[in-house]
Formats: C-alpha cells, sequence, structure tokens
C-alpha cells in the first residue's frame, strides 16, 4: 500500500520534510506501515535541480481536488493563504499537519474543530520547539495530570543572539545574520526579535494545556530588541542569564496569567543553560512535579523531523482521530499581566546616580543594587522587592517625575 501526499511549501522546512522522507524511505515505511509517497510539492518558484523536479505545482487546485492525496503539510508559514488553504482541504477529506506556530495561534480552536467534524487528523508538533517532542508529551503523556504553568525558552533565533552577545560579546546585527544564515530566523525576523514567536508558541501550548483557545493579542509581549550589553552584565553580577520566556500559569480564579518577555533567570534554574539555538520547555504538573524537555528549536532537519513524525501518525490513523482539541477561547480569560507580583530589574540614569539610588530605595521599600564594571558615572542599576507590577510601574513614574530616566526594566522569573 502507498499513502500519497503533498507538501506545500518549499523552503527551509519543507526542503528538510522532502529530504527526511526521501533518505528515510525505507524506515519510515516500516515504522508507518505503508509507502509515504509525495506527489505534489507546492511552490511559486521552480526547483530544476531538486530531486522531486517533477512534482512541483503552482496551483493549490490541483492538490485539494486529487483524491489521491490523503495528507497536506502545510509548512508555507505566514497566515494566509496558509489558513484558506489548510481549512480547504480539511473540508475537502484530507488530515492536515503542519509547522506553522502563526497558523496554530491564530487559529487552532477553529481548525481542530473543522478536524473534528470530518473526523481527520490536524497536527502540529513541529510548531513549537522545532524538533523537541512537546506537544504529545502534553496532550498524551502528560494527561494524568493538571498543569500548574509552563515556561520555556521558545524562540531559537533570540536565544542564538543573546547567548552570542553573552558568550562572545558579538553584536546583535552579526548574531542576527548568523542565525538568519543557519535557518533559524523568520522570514521577517521582527518576528522573532519582537517576541511574536515566542507569543504564538506559549498560546498554543496554554491552549493546548488549559483546553481553552489563547489568542496572541490577548498576551503581554516584548522582545529583545531594547536590551544591551549592560544588562547581560547586571544580569551576571544579580547571578543570572536574560532569556526571552514565554510563561503562563493557572490562577486559582480560573484565569491564566500569561506573558512573553525577556526575564532574569537565576543560574542555578534549569532554563539558564539553555543555550543557541536551543529551546527548553518546562512543564509543571501537579503529580509529576517540574518535567523540561531540551533540544533544537529551530532550523531544516529537527523542525522537519516533527513534521514527518506527525505525518506518519496521521499515517498510522489515517481512518482514526487522535484526539487532540481545544475550545474557543474567551476576552475575560486572561488576567491583567499588570496584577502579577514579581520582583523588576531596573536600569536608570540620573544627575546623581546615588541620590537617585537612595531615592528608589525608599520608594520601593529597599532594592537590591547591582554593579558592573566600567558603568557610567550617571548609571544605576537596581532589582525591586517583589510586588504588583502595577505597583512597581507606578513607582516608576514617580522617579521619572524626580528626574530619573528608566532606560530598561526586566522582570525577574522564579522558575
Ligand atoms: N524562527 C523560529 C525560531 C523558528 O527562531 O525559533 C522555529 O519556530
Amino acid at each position: 500500500m502507498m499513502v500519497k501526499i503533498a507538501i506545500m511549501g518549499y523552503g527551509v522546512v519543507g526542503s528538510g520534510v522532502g529530504e527526511v522522507l526521501r533518505v528515510h524511505i525505507d524506515s519510515i515505511a516500516r515504522r508507518a506501515k505503508e509507502e509515504i509517497r509525495i506527489k505534489y510539492i507546492l511552490d511559486l518558484r521552480d526547483f530544476p535541480d531538486s530531486p522531486f523536479a517533477d512534482r512541483f505545482v503552482k496551483d493549490f487546485d490541483i492538490i485539494l481536488n486529487d483524491p489521491e492525496v490523503q495528507i497536506v503539510a502545510e509548512v508555507m508559514g505566514g497566515l494566509h493563504p496558509a489558513f484558506e488553504y489548510v481549512k480547504a482541504c480539511l473540508e475537502n477529506g484530507k488530515s492536515v499537519v503542519t509547522s506553522n506556530k502563526e497558523l496554530v495561534a491564530a487559529k487552532g480552536a477553529e481548525l481542530l474543530a473543522i478536524a473534528q467534524k470530518n473526523n481527520l487528523n490536524f497536527l502540529f508538533e513541529a510548531s513549537v520547539g522545532g524538533g523537541i517532542p512537546i506537544i504529545r508529551p502534553i496532550s498524551q503523556c502528560l494527561a494524568a495530570n493538571d498543569v500548574i504553568g509552563i515556561a520555556g525558552i521558545l524562540n531559537g533565533t533570540t536565544n542564538f543572539i543573546l547567548t552570542k552577545m553573552i558568550r562572545e560579546q558579538m553584536t546583535f546585527e552579526d548574531a542576527l545574520a548568523l542565525a538568519q544564515k543557519l535557518g533559524y530566523a523568520e522570514r521577517n525576523p521582527a518576528a522573532d526579535i519582537e517576541g511574536h514567536d515566542a507569543c504564538r508558541k506559549i498560546c498554543i501550548l496554554a491552549s493546548l494545556a488549559f483546553g481553552r483557545h489563547v489568542y496572541p493579542g490577548q498576551v503581554h509581549t516584548e522582545g529583545i530588541e531594547n536590551l544591551t550589553l549592560a544588562d547581560v552584565d547586571y544580569a551576571e553580577s544579580w547571578g543570572g542569564v536574560i532569556k526571552l520566556i514565554g510563561r503562563v500559569k493557572m490562577l486559582e480564579s480560573g484565569k491564566i496569567q500569561i506573558i512573553c518577555c525577556p526575564m532574569f533567570i537565576d543560574r542555578e534554574s534549569q532554563l539558564a543553560n539553555v543555550d543557541d539555538v536551543f529551546n527548553g520547555i518546562l512543564v509543571r504538573g501537579d503529580a509529576t512535579g517540574d518535567v523540561v524537555f531540551y533540544g533544537k528549536g529551530a532550523g531544516k532537519l529537527p523542525t522537519a523531523s516533527a513534521v514527518v513524525a506527525d505525518i506518519i501518525d496521521c499515517v498510522k490513523h489515517i481512518k482514526a482521530r487522535k484526539y487532540l482539541f481545544w475550545e474557543d477561547g474567551s476576552p475575560d480569560y486572561v488576567e491583567d499581566y499588570l496584577e502579577d507580583v514579581l520582583p523588576m530589574y531596573v536600569r536608570a540614569t540620573a544627575e546623581n546616580a546615588s541620590v537617585a539610588l537612595g531615592t528608589a530605595d525608599a520608594l520601593f521599600g529597599g532594592v537590591q543594587q547591582l554593579s558592573r564594571k566600567d558603568a557610567p558615572r550617571n548609571e544605576l542599576a537596581f532589582v525591586t522587592k517583589e510586588m504588583k507590577e502595577k505597583d512597581i510601574r507606578e513607582k516608576l513614574e514617580q522617579l521619572s517625575r524626580m528626574g530619573v530616566k528608566v532606560e530598561t526594566t526586566v522582570r525577574v522569573a522564579d522558575l
């Protein structure tokens, strides 16, 4: 028997999917118990030198209207036309696997419902953590737990850049160029740098773990674009590192607290040593305690590995559905991030830094002063006590009115 599939998009991930399927053709056939044959590859470009040169099509309808195609891998990225294509495939009897986090984060509940209605599968293991198994572990292996919270380094590009800045004093621009060359970054790397990619991924994990869709627009998101080597040095003197973190926790009220932003992470944390393109995801279950997933979070073959595993799973469940589902979201499900209680790192400048530090100390009821080598005379840096972010922001406003210029703030994580 043979199962015919189509790949939509022949970029970094799409070409990786082709390569993995071609190189591992025999072992995959053994595991899937069927031979998997790529019938079409959809891309607007020509690839005359590809081993699949005869399979390329430019018209989506060829795939949609071919009843032989049972599974479609969407690896085009972007919301449109990926959403319309995936929806049409699911409505036309084809299971879909995707690596597209933007699509799943925006439309997951809707597409899962369509898949369920049509008794098909919509799988997206590659959408979070690249090659790291995380969707199945949360939906299957940890199913006996109530998940209390999840925190993760979810973007390979920014982790790569931060690592290069911390370890090699490489400039932001050079590190980004290298990440792009290695195929880690999004087509528009602003999605990486500004935190949107990590935000989409924590939305997917939150939706999966708690059963209700969280939309990226509901999540306060900050990127790494305002961080400097000074902040990296202060983090070190505090006893940790700065990482871009996506974090969600379930509150007693039944709402969730969710955020995506750079955070100070204690050197002892399991996430502190997740470097380069690696991702690390900590899932806190009520029965398991902390479980940490670690591996390459971006790149051609790691991501392709997860896509192909989903294809194999679809082949094995061609007439059955794998249980994977969450409900639509609601506007009041997400708690205001300003209500969260945590300490805050602050770097500021003032004409007289030591007077400003004294003022901050009085205002916050005590702060932990930080120092670094060769700091300019007008610079001060400190970490506040744990308090509601809303109150911290109010006190920083007061400091500003007294002539202290707040340059950077970074939340301090308890991970
Ligand atoms: N641009 C993403 C990253 C790719 O750097 O993590 C993987 O989703």
